[in-house]
Protein backbone atom coordinates (compact mmCIF):
# COMPACT_ATOMS: atom_id res chain seq x y z
CA UNK A 1 0.00 0.00 0.00
CA UNK A 2 1.30 3.36 -1.17
CA UNK A 3 -0.65 6.46 0.21
CA UNK A 4 -0.54 9.84 2.01
CA UNK A 5 -1.82 10.65 5.24
CA UNK A 6 -2.72 14.04 6.83
CA UNK A 7 -4.47 12.56 10.08
CA UNK A 8 -1.76 14.27 12.14
CA UNK A 9 -1.37 17.46 10.59
CA UNK A 10 1.08 17.08 8.64
CA UNK A 11 0.93 15.06 4.81
CA UNK A 12 3.36 12.01 5.21
CA UNK A 13 3.72 9.14 2.40
CA UNK A 14 5.27 5.97 3.43
CA UNK A 15 5.25 2.74 0.87
CA UNK A 16 3.83 -0.39 2.95
CA UNK A 17 1.58 -2.80 2.81
CA UNK A 18 0.25 -4.07 6.15
CA UNK A 19 1.44 -7.90 5.05
CA UNK A 20 4.81 -7.19 5.99
CA UNK A 21 3.82 -6.29 9.16
CA UNK A 22 6.13 -3.96 11.64
CA UNK A 23 9.23 -5.09 9.93
CA UNK A 24 8.01 -3.67 7.17
CA UNK A 25 6.75 -0.44 8.65
CA UNK A 26 10.19 0.28 10.01
CA UNK A 27 11.80 -0.60 6.30
CA UNK A 28 8.74 2.38 5.05
CA UNK A 29 10.31 4.92 7.60
CA UNK A 30 13.92 4.41 7.53
CA UNK A 31 13.07 4.26 3.30
CA UNK A 32 11.11 7.61 3.71
CA UNK A 33 14.51 9.65 6.04
CA UNK A 34 16.78 7.94 3.54
CA UNK A 35 15.38 9.53 0.59
CA UNK A 36 14.87 12.73 2.33
CA UNK A 37 10.77 12.82 2.16
CA UNK A 38 10.48 12.84 5.94
CA UNK A 39 13.32 15.76 5.73
CA UNK A 40 15.69 15.93 8.41
CA UNK A 41 14.72 17.87 11.81
CA UNK A 42 10.89 17.26 10.21
CA UNK A 43 8.11 16.40 12.98
CA UNK A 44 6.78 12.96 12.52
CA UNK A 45 3.47 12.17 12.44
CA UNK A 46 2.65 11.16 16.31
CA UNK A 47 1.84 7.38 16.76
CA UNK A 48 -1.63 7.80 17.75
CA UNK A 49 -2.19 9.42 14.16
CA UNK A 50 -0.25 7.58 12.06
CA UNK A 51 -1.12 4.41 13.96
CA UNK A 52 -5.45 5.67 13.15
CA UNK A 53 -3.98 6.09 9.56
CA UNK A 54 -2.59 2.63 8.64
CA UNK A 55 -5.02 0.82 10.86
CA UNK A 56 -2.09 -0.77 12.92
CA UNK A 57 -1.92 -0.82 16.61
CA UNK A 58 -0.56 2.55 18.34
CA UNK A 59 1.99 -0.07 20.58
CA UNK A 60 3.20 -0.79 16.75
CA UNK A 61 4.13 2.33 16.02
CA UNK A 62 5.60 3.35 18.97
CA UNK A 63 8.12 0.30 18.69
CA UNK A 64 8.60 1.29 15.28
CA UNK A 65 9.83 4.74 16.26
CA UNK A 66 11.58 3.30 19.25
CA UNK A 67 13.57 1.14 17.02
CA UNK A 68 14.71 4.12 14.42
CA UNK A 69 15.49 6.06 16.94
CA UNK A 70 17.84 3.72 17.94
CA UNK A 71 19.00 3.34 14.86
CA UNK A 72 19.36 7.28 15.31
CA UNK A 73 16.67 7.42 11.86
CA UNK A 74 14.71 9.36 14.58
CA UNK A 75 14.96 11.76 17.62
CA UNK A 76 12.72 11.15 20.49
CA UNK A 77 12.51 13.52 23.34
CA UNK A 78 10.26 13.45 26.44
CA UNK A 79 7.33 16.24 26.20
CA UNK A 80 8.21 16.69 22.56
CA UNK A 81 7.17 15.92 18.68
CA UNK A 82 9.47 13.00 17.80
CA UNK A 83 11.35 14.34 14.57
CA UNK A 84 13.90 13.26 11.57
CA UNK A 85 17.35 13.43 12.96
CA UNK A 86 19.49 16.28 11.34
CA UNK A 87 21.29 15.17 8.71
CA UNK A 88 24.94 14.50 11.19
CA UNK A 89 23.59 11.81 12.99
CA UNK A 90 21.35 10.08 10.13
CA UNK A 91 23.10 6.43 9.35
CA UNK A 92 22.64 7.36 5.71
CA UNK A 93 23.26 10.49 3.90
CA UNK A 94 20.35 11.83 3.35
CA UNK A 95 19.93 14.77 0.40
CA UNK A 96 21.84 18.18 1.94
CA UNK A 97 20.64 21.77 0.93
CA UNK A 98 20.66 22.90 -2.50
CA UNK A 99 23.39 24.91 -3.01
CA UNK A 100 23.06 28.59 -4.30
CA UNK A 101 24.79 29.69 -6.74
CA UNK A 102 27.49 32.43 -5.21
CA UNK A 103 28.02 35.92 -6.51
CA UNK A 104 31.34 37.51 -6.64
CA UNK A 105 32.68 39.29 -3.87
CA UNK A 106 32.79 42.27 -6.02
CA UNK A 107 29.91 42.15 -8.59
CA UNK A 108 30.14 44.11 -12.35
CA UNK A 109 28.72 41.32 -13.90
CA UNK A 110 26.75 42.91 -17.22
CA UNK A 111 23.13 42.61 -16.90
CA UNK A 112 21.92 42.72 -13.72
CA UNK A 113 20.25 45.59 -11.71
CA UNK A 114 20.91 46.46 -7.98
CA UNK A 115 19.01 43.30 -6.79
CA UNK A 116 19.10 44.94 -3.27
CA UNK A 117 17.13 48.00 -4.67
CA UNK A 118 14.36 45.65 -5.87
CA UNK A 119 11.22 47.20 -4.41
CA UNK A 120 9.67 44.63 -2.09
CA UNK A 121 7.04 46.89 -0.45
CA UNK A 122 5.92 48.19 -3.57
CA UNK A 123 5.77 44.65 -4.62
CA UNK A 124 3.99 43.10 -1.92
CA UNK A 125 1.41 45.87 -1.83
CA UNK A 126 0.81 45.14 -5.54
CA UNK A 127 0.37 41.35 -5.01
CA UNK A 128 -1.68 42.24 -2.05
CA UNK A 129 -3.76 43.90 -4.26
CA UNK A 130 -3.50 41.25 -7.02
CA UNK A 131 -4.48 38.34 -5.16
CA UNK A 132 -7.49 40.94 -3.33
CA UNK A 133 -8.75 41.44 -6.80
CA UNK A 134 -8.34 38.22 -9.11
CA UNK A 135 -11.53 36.23 -9.62
CA UNK A 136 -11.95 32.61 -8.60
CA UNK A 137 -12.17 31.79 -12.29
CA UNK A 138 -8.99 33.31 -13.66
CA UNK A 139 -6.78 30.96 -11.07
CA UNK A 140 -7.57 28.37 -14.04
CA UNK A 141 -5.34 27.55 -16.95
CA UNK A 142 -4.09 30.94 -17.91
CA UNK A 143 -5.14 33.01 -20.95
CA UNK A 144 -2.18 32.27 -23.33
CA UNK A 145 -1.52 35.76 -24.79
CA UNK A 146 -0.87 36.88 -20.68
CA UNK A 147 -3.02 38.30 -18.12
CA UNK A 148 -5.53 40.76 -20.03
CA UNK A 149 -4.98 43.57 -17.25
CA UNK A 150 -1.01 43.13 -17.56
CA UNK A 151 -1.01 43.57 -21.60
CA UNK A 152 -3.23 46.78 -21.14
CA UNK A 153 -1.23 48.15 -17.89
CA UNK A 154 1.73 47.52 -20.57
CA UNK A 155 0.34 48.88 -23.76
CA UNK A 156 -0.43 52.00 -21.72
CA UNK A 157 3.30 52.09 -20.57
CA UNK A 158 4.95 51.22 -23.48
CA UNK A 159 3.46 54.09 -25.40
CA UNK A 160 4.14 56.40 -23.21
CA UNK A 161 7.33 55.63 -21.97
CA UNK A 162 8.56 53.93 -25.11
CA UNK A 163 6.94 55.27 -27.74
CA UNK A 164 5.63 51.66 -28.55
CA UNK A 165 2.49 51.93 -31.30
CA UNK A 166 0.37 49.01 -29.37
CA UNK A 167 -2.93 47.78 -28.17
CA UNK A 168 -3.17 45.19 -25.92
CA UNK A 169 -4.73 42.77 -28.01
CA UNK A 170 -0.92 42.34 -30.05
CA UNK A 171 1.26 42.07 -26.78
CA UNK A 172 2.22 38.85 -25.31
CA UNK A 173 3.71 38.34 -21.80
CA UNK A 174 6.44 35.40 -21.95
CA UNK A 175 9.21 33.92 -19.28
CA UNK A 176 11.70 35.92 -20.14
CA UNK A 177 13.89 37.42 -23.43
CA UNK A 178 15.19 34.07 -23.62
CA UNK A 179 11.34 32.63 -23.81
CA UNK A 180 11.04 35.18 -26.70
CA UNK A 181 13.53 34.34 -28.63
CA UNK A 182 12.65 30.77 -28.87
CA UNK A 183 9.26 31.13 -29.29
CA UNK A 184 9.97 33.49 -32.41
CA UNK A 185 12.50 31.43 -33.72
CA UNK A 186 9.91 28.48 -33.53
CA UNK A 187 7.39 30.14 -35.12
CA UNK A 188 9.70 31.58 -37.89
CA UNK A 189 10.51 28.34 -38.98
CA UNK A 190 7.09 27.07 -39.59
CA UNK A 191 6.43 29.52 -41.42
CA UNK A 192 9.95 29.03 -43.66
CA UNK A 193 12.09 31.20 -42.59
CA UNK A 194 14.93 29.65 -41.51
CA UNK A 195 17.73 31.98 -40.84
CA UNK A 196 18.43 35.03 -38.41
CA UNK A 197 20.80 37.82 -38.57
CA UNK A 198 22.09 38.54 -34.95
CA UNK A 199 24.62 42.02 -34.19
CA UNK A 200 28.21 40.68 -34.30
CA UNK A 201 29.09 41.31 -31.19
CA UNK A 202 26.10 40.42 -29.29
CA UNK A 203 25.03 38.08 -26.49
CA UNK A 204 25.71 34.43 -27.19
CA UNK A 205 22.71 32.87 -25.45
CA UNK A 206 19.98 34.52 -28.09
CA UNK A 207 22.16 33.55 -31.09
CA UNK A 208 22.34 30.14 -29.56
CA UNK A 209 18.62 29.42 -28.30
CA UNK A 210 17.70 30.72 -31.81
CA UNK A 211 19.91 27.69 -33.43
CA UNK A 212 18.56 25.75 -30.76
CA UNK A 213 15.12 26.33 -32.47
CA UNK A 214 16.05 25.88 -35.96
CA UNK A 215 17.30 28.68 -37.27
CA UNK A 216 20.62 29.17 -39.46
CA UNK A 217 22.63 32.49 -37.76
CA UNK A 218 23.70 35.09 -39.66
CA UNK A 219 26.40 37.41 -38.31
CA UNK A 220 26.02 41.14 -39.13
CA UNK A 221 28.82 43.69 -38.34
CA UNK A 222 28.32 46.55 -35.60
CA UNK A 223 30.14 49.94 -36.09
CA UNK A 224 29.90 53.50 -34.36
CA UNK A 225 26.62 53.82 -35.89
CA UNK A 226 25.22 50.73 -34.71
CA UNK A 227 24.19 47.55 -36.89
CA UNK A 228 25.21 47.55 -40.32
CA UNK A 229 21.96 47.77 -42.23
CA UNK A 230 23.23 48.07 -45.47
CA UNK A 231 25.01 44.37 -44.90
CA UNK A 232 21.33 42.54 -44.11
CA UNK A 233 20.43 39.93 -46.27
CA UNK A 234 18.36 37.53 -43.89
CA UNK A 235 14.34 37.27 -43.76
CA UNK A 236 15.14 38.20 -40.11
CA UNK A 237 17.13 39.92 -37.79
CA UNK A 238 17.60 40.63 -33.84
CA UNK A 239 18.74 44.31 -33.02
CA UNK A 240 19.38 46.03 -29.79
CA UNK A 241 18.81 49.83 -31.61
CA UNK A 242 18.59 51.76 -28.08
CA UNK A 243 21.75 50.41 -26.90
CA UNK A 244 23.61 47.60 -28.55
CA UNK A 245 24.41 44.61 -26.44
CA UNK A 246 27.69 44.78 -25.88
CA UNK A 247 29.61 47.73 -27.52
CA UNK A 248 26.54 50.30 -26.19
CA UNK A 249 26.27 52.46 -29.11
CA UNK A 250 22.57 53.65 -30.38
CA UNK A 251 21.66 52.95 -33.99
CA UNK A 252 22.15 56.24 -35.36
CA UNK A 253 18.64 57.49 -36.88
CA UNK A 254 19.61 57.03 -40.58
CA UNK A 255 19.84 53.52 -40.24
CA UNK A 256 16.88 53.52 -38.04
CA UNK A 257 14.92 54.40 -41.38
CA UNK A 258 16.92 52.22 -42.82
CA UNK A 259 16.32 49.35 -40.75
CA UNK A 260 12.53 50.21 -41.41
CA UNK A 261 12.13 50.46 -45.06
CA UNK A 262 13.93 47.43 -45.74
CA UNK A 263 11.89 45.42 -43.27
CA UNK A 264 9.02 46.92 -44.95
CA UNK A 265 10.38 46.31 -48.43
CA UNK A 266 11.31 42.80 -48.16
CA UNK A 267 8.97 41.93 -45.90
CA UNK A 268 11.91 40.86 -43.14
CA UNK A 269 10.73 40.18 -39.76
CA UNK A 270 12.84 42.99 -37.16
CA UNK A 271 13.48 41.87 -32.73
CA UNK A 272 14.14 44.25 -31.59
CA UNK A 273 15.43 43.75 -28.13
CA UNK A 274 15.07 46.71 -25.87
CA UNK A 275 16.48 45.08 -22.46
CA UNK A 276 17.61 48.39 -21.07
CA UNK A 277 15.68 50.86 -23.41
CA UNK A 278 14.25 52.70 -19.76
CA UNK A 279 17.84 53.72 -18.75
CA UNK A 280 19.06 56.15 -20.87
CA UNK A 281 21.27 59.17 -18.72
CA UNK A 282 22.20 61.91 -21.11
CA UNK A 283 19.87 62.34 -23.89
CA UNK A 284 16.29 62.00 -24.68
CA UNK A 285 15.38 58.47 -24.91
CA UNK A 286 15.75 56.94 -28.02
CA UNK A 287 12.27 56.00 -28.46
CA UNK A 288 11.23 52.10 -30.10
CA UNK A 289 12.41 51.38 -33.54
CA UNK A 290 8.93 49.58 -33.33
CA UNK A 291 6.90 53.05 -33.95
CA UNK A 292 8.47 53.43 -37.64
CA UNK A 293 7.04 49.66 -38.52
CA UNK A 294 4.72 48.14 -36.24
CA UNK A 295 3.83 45.62 -38.99
CA UNK A 296 7.46 44.36 -39.81
CA UNK A 297 9.03 45.17 -36.25
CA UNK A 298 8.53 42.69 -32.95
CA UNK A 299 9.27 44.64 -29.84
CA UNK A 300 10.76 43.09 -26.97
CA UNK A 301 11.10 44.33 -23.15
CA UNK A 302 11.68 42.80 -20.09
CA UNK A 303 11.31 43.19 -16.15
CA UNK A 304 14.77 41.74 -15.82
CA UNK A 305 16.88 45.04 -15.96
CA UNK A 306 13.97 47.50 -14.33
CA UNK A 307 12.99 44.93 -11.03
CA UNK A 308 14.56 41.93 -11.22
CA UNK A 309 16.01 38.67 -13.50
CA UNK A 310 14.26 35.99 -11.08
CA UNK A 311 10.57 37.37 -11.99
CA UNK A 312 11.32 36.04 -15.33
CA UNK A 313 8.72 38.57 -16.55
CA UNK A 314 8.73 39.45 -20.57
CA UNK A 315 6.80 41.04 -23.46
CA UNK A 316 6.47 41.40 -27.06
CA UNK A 317 4.47 43.46 -29.00
CA UNK A 318 3.54 41.95 -32.24
CA UNK A 319 2.79 42.75 -35.83
CA UNK A 320 -1.02 41.56 -36.12
CA UNK A 321 -0.02 38.75 -38.47
CA UNK A 322 2.36 37.31 -35.72
CA UNK A 323 0.10 37.45 -32.62
CA UNK A 324 -1.77 34.00 -33.37
CA UNK A 325 1.05 31.96 -34.56
CA UNK A 326 3.10 33.21 -31.35
CA UNK A 327 -0.40 32.14 -29.52
CA UNK A 328 -0.25 28.50 -31.08
CA UNK A 329 3.64 28.21 -30.13
CA UNK A 330 2.71 29.67 -26.45
CA UNK A 331 0.16 26.84 -26.05
CA UNK A 332 2.85 24.39 -27.37
CA UNK A 333 5.17 25.04 -24.92
CA UNK A 334 3.51 24.70 -21.93
CA UNK A 335 5.46 27.84 -20.57
CA UNK A 336 3.27 30.72 -18.88
CA UNK A 337 4.32 33.02 -16.77
CA UNK A 338 2.60 32.93 -13.39
CA UNK A 339 -0.49 34.90 -12.91
CA UNK A 340 -0.31 36.34 -9.58
CA UNK A 341 3.36 37.95 -10.89
CA UNK A 342 1.14 39.16 -13.91
CA UNK A 343 -1.16 40.88 -12.07
CA UNK A 344 0.84 41.88 -9.11
CA UNK A 345 3.70 43.69 -12.45
CA UNK A 346 0.15 45.32 -13.88
CA UNK A 347 -0.61 46.97 -10.33
CA UNK A 348 3.04 48.16 -9.51
CA UNK A 349 2.79 49.75 -13.27
CA UNK A 350 -1.11 51.23 -13.02
CA UNK A 351 -0.42 52.38 -9.40
CA UNK A 352 2.70 54.74 -10.30
CA UNK A 353 5.10 52.77 -7.97
CA UNK A 354 6.79 50.99 -11.35
CA UNK A 355 7.51 54.29 -12.77
CA UNK A 356 8.85 55.94 -9.02
CA UNK A 357 11.62 52.86 -9.12
CA UNK A 358 12.62 53.36 -12.14
CA UNK A 359 13.66 56.70 -11.98
CA UNK A 360 15.09 55.90 -8.66
CA UNK A 361 16.86 53.56 -10.44
CA UNK A 362 18.00 55.55 -13.33
CA UNK A 363 19.04 58.15 -11.38
CA UNK A 364 21.58 56.19 -9.11
CA UNK A 365 22.78 54.10 -11.78
CA UNK A 366 23.80 57.20 -13.71
CA UNK A 367 25.02 58.33 -10.67
CA UNK A 368 27.64 55.06 -10.44
CA UNK A 369 28.54 55.46 -14.00
CA UNK A 370 29.18 58.87 -13.54
CA UNK A 371 31.83 57.79 -10.52
CA UNK A 372 33.33 54.59 -12.35
CA UNK A 373 34.19 56.61 -15.58
CA UNK A 374 36.29 59.27 -12.82
CA UNK A 375 37.83 56.39 -11.12
CA UNK A 376 38.85 54.78 -14.28
CA UNK A 377 42.69 54.90 -15.46
CA UNK A 378 42.96 57.04 -18.87
CA UNK A 379 44.70 53.57 -19.98
CA UNK A 380 41.51 51.96 -20.76
CA UNK A 381 38.25 53.68 -23.25
CA UNK A 382 35.39 53.54 -21.94
CA UNK A 383 32.55 53.07 -24.45
CA UNK A 384 28.31 52.82 -24.25
CA UNK A 385 27.92 54.90 -21.35
CA UNK A 386 25.10 57.06 -22.26
CA UNK A 387 22.65 54.42 -21.35
CA UNK A 388 22.14 50.71 -19.97
CA UNK A 389 23.59 48.73 -17.06
CA UNK A 390 26.90 48.36 -18.32
CA UNK A 391 29.87 49.69 -19.69
CA UNK A 392 32.31 48.26 -22.03
CA UNK A 393 36.05 48.71 -21.66
CA UNK A 394 37.72 48.71 -24.59
CA UNK A 395 41.03 47.24 -25.03
CA UNK A 396 41.94 47.69 -28.71
CA UNK A 397 44.04 50.80 -28.14
CA UNK A 398 48.23 50.34 -29.36
CA UNK A 399 49.27 49.54 -26.19
CA UNK A 400 46.43 48.05 -24.44
CA UNK A 401 46.77 44.91 -22.09
CA UNK A 402 44.99 41.46 -23.24
CA UNK A 403 41.47 40.99 -22.71
CA UNK A 404 42.46 37.62 -20.93
CA UNK A 405 45.38 39.83 -18.87
CA UNK A 406 42.29 41.90 -17.51
CA UNK A 407 39.96 38.77 -16.57
CA UNK A 408 42.87 37.44 -14.67
CA UNK A 409 43.72 40.58 -12.22
CA UNK A 410 39.86 40.89 -11.82
CA UNK A 411 39.81 37.11 -11.05
CA UNK A 412 42.49 37.23 -8.18
CA UNK A 413 40.49 40.60 -6.93
CA UNK A 414 37.36 37.97 -7.04
CA UNK A 415 35.43 40.65 -9.27
CA UNK A 416 33.00 39.34 -11.47
CA UNK A 417 33.31 40.98 -15.35
CA UNK A 418 32.85 39.33 -18.19
CA UNK A 419 34.70 39.34 -21.14
CA UNK A 420 34.10 40.86 -24.60
CA UNK A 421 35.62 37.71 -26.36
CA UNK A 422 32.62 35.57 -26.32
CA UNK A 423 30.57 38.04 -27.98
CA UNK A 424 32.23 37.68 -30.94
CA UNK A 425 30.50 35.34 -33.73
CA UNK A 426 33.41 33.52 -35.86
CA UNK A 427 36.58 35.49 -35.83
CA UNK A 428 37.40 37.44 -32.29
CA UNK A 429 36.98 41.41 -33.10
CA UNK A 430 38.97 43.84 -30.66
CA UNK A 431 39.47 42.67 -26.81
CA UNK A 432 37.42 44.70 -24.36
CA UNK A 433 35.81 43.90 -20.97
CA UNK A 434 32.05 44.42 -19.95
CA UNK A 435 31.71 46.10 -16.53
CA UNK A 436 28.11 45.84 -15.18
CA UNK A 437 28.01 48.87 -12.73
CA UNK A 438 24.01 48.22 -11.89
CA UNK A 439 24.97 44.66 -10.35
CA UNK A 440 26.83 45.79 -6.98
CA UNK A 441 24.35 46.79 -4.11
CA UNK A 442 25.41 50.38 -2.60
CA UNK A 443 27.22 50.05 -0.11
CA UNK A 444 29.63 47.44 -2.10
CA UNK A 445 29.87 50.17 -4.95
CA UNK A 446 33.06 51.87 -3.82
CA UNK A 447 34.94 48.63 -2.87
CA UNK A 448 33.86 47.02 -6.11
CA UNK A 449 34.89 50.34 -8.49
CA UNK A 450 38.29 50.56 -6.29
CA UNK A 451 39.01 46.42 -7.33
CA UNK A 452 38.66 47.03 -10.66
CA UNK A 453 40.47 50.17 -11.07
CA UNK A 454 43.79 48.08 -8.57
CA UNK A 455 43.55 45.37 -11.54
CA UNK A 456 43.31 47.53 -14.49
CA UNK A 457 46.88 49.50 -12.85
CA UNK A 458 47.97 46.25 -12.62
CA UNK A 459 47.40 45.33 -15.97
CA UNK A 460 48.53 49.02 -17.10
CA UNK A 461 51.11 49.76 -15.34
C1 LIG B 1 21.06 41.91 -24.68
C2 LIG B 1 20.03 41.44 -23.72
N1 LIG B 1 18.78 41.25 -24.12
C3 LIG B 1 17.81 40.82 -23.29
C4 LIG B 1 18.08 40.55 -21.99
C5 LIG B 1 16.95 40.11 -21.10
O1 LIG B 1 16.80 38.77 -21.04
P1 LIG B 1 15.70 38.11 -20.07
O2 LIG B 1 14.43 38.86 -20.26
O3 LIG B 1 15.65 36.69 -20.55
O4 LIG B 1 16.24 38.21 -18.67
C6 LIG B 1 19.38 40.67 -21.51
C7 LIG B 1 19.70 40.30 -20.14
O5 LIG B 1 20.82 40.15 -19.74
C8 LIG B 1 20.37 41.15 -22.40
O6 LIG B 1 21.62 41.33 -21.97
Amino acid sequence: MADSWSGSGIDVHLDWRPETGRPGLADAVRAAVRSGRWPPGAAVPSTRALAADLGVARGTVTRVYADLAAEGYLHTLQGAPTRVATAGALPLSAPGPVPRELAPRWDLRPGRPDLTAFPRADWQAATRKALQRVAAADLGYTAELGAPELRAALAAYLSRSRGVLTDPQRIVVCCGFSHAVALISRVLCERGVTEMAFENPSLPLYREIAAANGQRIRPVDVDAHGLRVSELDSPAVVVTAAHQYPMGVALAPERRAALARWAGETGAVVVEDDYDGEFRFDRRPVGALQALAPEHVVYAGTASKTLAPALRLAWLVLPRALVEPVRAAMAGSGARPPLLDQLALAELISSGAHDRHVRRSRAGYRARRDRLLAALPGTVRPQGISAGLHLLLGLDRPGSPAEAEVLAACRRRAIGIEGLGPCWHGERGPGGVIAGYAAPAGHAFAGATQALVDALWEVTG
